[in-house]
């Protein structure tokens, strides 16, 4: 399955990439292409993982980071639980004080003959 997300925020609004708070998708791969990130602060969804304890979500972040466009990040949806900070608008005066993340989620109960299998890949040099 493949998601085009788009998750917007406004200085008097911020923007939720996961409202329903740590979560796992459901298929065991998941890959999520970051694609832009525009006017919104540099701590601004943060990405955050956590282990999975027999179907329990556990405490200690294993992962915690920005991940920049043009990267991937895989992850093994068994294994973890995931999270999106919120998305806070850089500057008021631009872009008419919309912020915005643009993300693709590829998700597989078993992986593609070609899937690159890595925790963080280069999909892009810039
Ligand atoms: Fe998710």
């Amino acid at each position: 399955m493949v998601q085009f997300q788009r998750v917007d925020c406004f200085p008097n609004r911020n923007g939720q990439p996961t409202v329903e708070g740590f979560h796992q998708d459901g298929n065991r791969h998941v890959g999520m292409l970051i694609v832009d990130r525009n006017n919104i602060t540099d701590d601004s969804g943060v990405s955050q993982y956590v282990m999975d304890d027999n179907g329990k979500k556990t405490d200690d972040l294993i992962f915690n980071a920005v991940i920049p466009p043009g990267k991937l990040i895989y992850w093994n949806d068994k294994r973890v639980w995931h999270y999106g900070t919120d998305l806070k608008v850089a500057d008021a005066n631009t872009n008419g004080g919309r912020g915005t993340r643009d993300i693709i989620i590829m998700s597989a109960k078993t992986p593609p003959a070609n899937m690159p299998l890595g925790p963080i890949l280069n999909f892009r040099s810039v």
